[in-house]
C-alpha cells in the first residue's frame, strides 16, 4: 500500500464509499400512497387501522408478545413508559449513565430523581453497580442496549428480582437484537423503541412502547392517545374508562405517514438483521486482530442488532496517535462515515445531571447531582468509541471489506501520522 491519503496519497478504497442509504425504502412502497385508500388512512385522525397494523406487525416480527403502541418520537416513547410504570415524583430511577440523554430526561418531566449507572466494558449498564445504586427510594431499573448490543441480561434480572424492581428497556438501538433467544425490549415490565431518524427501523420520527402487560398498555394510552377511535385497542379497565375520552394531557400519536414508512421495514427487518450480523462479523474477524482497535464484547448467547458497530481504539497500541487523527486519517482513506459520537456520550457532560440549580422552566429543583470521576467505566467506553456503519444489502460485504482496508491501511501506517 502506498502512503495515507491524509498525507497526499491514494486513498485505500477506490471506490468511494459515500453515506450507506438507509433505510431502503422501496418506491413501490411510495407510489402506493396514490391509493385512494391508503390516502385516506395517512390522512386520518388515527390511521384507520394502518397504525394499529403497524403495532402489531412490529410486535409480530419481532416476536415480543403482548401489547404494543405507536408514538411520535421515542422519547414519547420513554415518557410514556415511565408514566405506565407508575414512576413519580421523588422516585429513584436507575439509569444508565452512558446512553442517550433521552433515555433518561422524561423522567424529569415525572418529578423522578435519575441516578446513574456506570458500564462495563462494552458500554453496557453495568449490573454490580445497579446493586451498588439501589436504595429505598429506587423504584425501577432502565437499560439501554447500547448499539444494539444486549445487555448483561441475566445478572440485570437476577439483581432486579432480588430487589423487587421492575426493568425498562431502552430498545432504540436494538430492534430485533437477542438474548438466549429472547427478543430485547421483552424482558421487562415494558419497553421502548425509537423510529426516529437513522434507526434500524425509522420513519424519520416515530416509537414503539411494549408491555407484555394490558393494564400498562392501557395507562400508556391515558397519557398519548385521548379520545381514541382505535377501541379495539383503548381504554377498558373500569377505574381508567372514565378518563379514556379526555386522556391524561398529551397527544404522542405517531403520524400516519411515518407508520406507513415504517410498515414496509417491518417487512424486510429479519433480512436486514442477518445482514447486518454479516458485515459485523466481517468488522469483528478482521479488525479485532489489528493492534490497537478491540470489537465489542457481545454477551454469550446474544445476537445483536448492530445498530452501529462500536470499536474501541487504545492510542497506547499505536504510538500515542490521538483518536481523532486516527479518525480523521481513516476518513481520508475512504471509510468516510468512521465517527465519533458527540451527543451519545456519558450523561455527566450535561447540566441536567450534574447543575444543582433550575435554569429553565420546569427544571427538576431535586436532581442528583453526578461526579464524573465516579462513572470509569462509561467515560473510558466513551473515550475509546470510533463508530462505524453496519451495512446491509447486496453490496454489505463490500462496504465492510472497503472500511476494513481503509482502517487496516491507517494502522500499518501509523508511524507516519507520529
Ligand atoms: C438510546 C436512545 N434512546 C432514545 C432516543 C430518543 O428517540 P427519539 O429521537 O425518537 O425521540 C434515541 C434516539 O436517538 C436513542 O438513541
Amino acid at each position: 500500500m502506498g502512503s495515507l491519503a491524509i498525507s497526499g496519497g491514494d486513498p485505500a478504497v477506490a471506490v468511494p464509499y459515500r453515506t450507506f442509504a438507509h433505510p431502503r425504502i422501496d418506491d413501490g412502497d411510495f407510489r402506493r400512497l396514490a391509493d385512494p385508500e391508503l390516502r385516506d388512512q395517512v390522512v386520518s385522525f388515527d390511521g384507520l387501522g394502518l397504525v394499529s397494523r403497524v403495532e402489531d406487525t412490529f410486535r409480530d416480527v419481532l416476536g415480543l408478545g403482548g401489547y404494543t403502541m405507536a408514538t411520535n418520537s421515542g422519547t414519547s416513547a420513554l415518557y410514556a413508559l415511565y408514566y405506565a410504570a407508575g414512576l413519580g415524583e421523588g422516585d429513584e430511577v436507575l439509569v444508565p449513565a452512558y446512553t442517550f440523554f433521552a433515555t433518561a430526561m422524561p423522567l424529569f418531566r415525572l418529578g423522578c430523581r435519575p441516578v446513574l449507572v456506570d458500564s462495563t466494558d462494552n458500554g453496557n449498564i453495568d449490573p454490580a453497580d445497579i446493586r451498588r445504586k439501589i436504595t429505598p427510594a429506587t423504584k425501577a431499573v432502565v437499560i439501554t442496549h447500547m448499539w444494539g448490543v444486549p445487555c448483561d441480561m441475566d445478572e440485570i434480572l437476577a439483581v432486579a428480582a432480588e430487589f423487587g424492581l421492575p426493568v425498562l428497556e431502552d430498545a432504540s438501538h436494538a430492534h430485533g437484537a437477542t438474548y438466549r433467544g429472547t427478543v430485547t425490549g421483552a424482558f421487562g415490565s415494558g419497553a421502548a423503541w425509537s423510529l426516529g431518524a437513522k434507526k434500524i427501523v425509522t420513519g424519520g420520527q416515530g416509537g414503539i412502547l411494549h408491555s407484555p402487560d394490558s393494564e400498562f398498555l392501557e395507562r400508556a394510552f391515558l397519557v398519548s392517545r385521548a379520545n381514541d377511535k382505535q377501541h379495539d385497542r383503548g381504554i377498558t379497565s373500569a377505574h381508567l374508562q372514565p378518563y379514556a375520552v379526555t386522556g391524561s394531557g398529551l397527544n404522542l400519536r405517531i403520524h400516519p405517514f411515518s407508520a406507513f414508512a415504517v410498515e414496509g421495514q417491518l417487512r424486510s427487518l429479519p433480512r436486514q438483521l442477518s445482514e447486518r450480523r454479516e458485515s459485523a462479523a466481517l468488522l469483528a474477524r478482521e479488525l479485532g486482530r489489528l493492534p490497537g482497535l478491540s470489537v465489542p464484547r457481545v454477551p454469550d448467547g446474544a445476537e445483536p442488532a448492530w445498530y452501529a458497530f462500536p470499536l474501541q481504539y487504545d492510542p497506547a497500541a499505536l504510538g500515542g496517535l490521538p483518536r481523532e487523527d486516527f479518525v480523521r486519517a481513516v476518513v481520508a482513506e475512504g471509510a468516510v462515515e468512521a465517527d465519533i459520537p458527540g451527543s451519545t456520550c456519558p450523561l455527566t457532560r450535561f447540566r441536567a445531571f450534574t447543575g444543582e440549580d433550575g435554569t429553565y422552566p420546569g427544571a427538576p429543583v431535586s436532581r442528583i447531582t453526578h461526579d464524573e470521576a465516579d462513572f470509569p467505566g462509561a467515560h473510558r467506553f466513551h473515550a475509546g468509541i470510533v463508530k462505524l456503519p453496519v451495512w446491509y444489502g447486496e453490496q454489505r460485504l463490500e462496504y465492510a471489506r472497503a472500511y476494513v482496508d481503509a482502517i487496516t491501511k491507517v494502522v500499518e501506517n501509523v508511524k507516519d501520522l507520529l
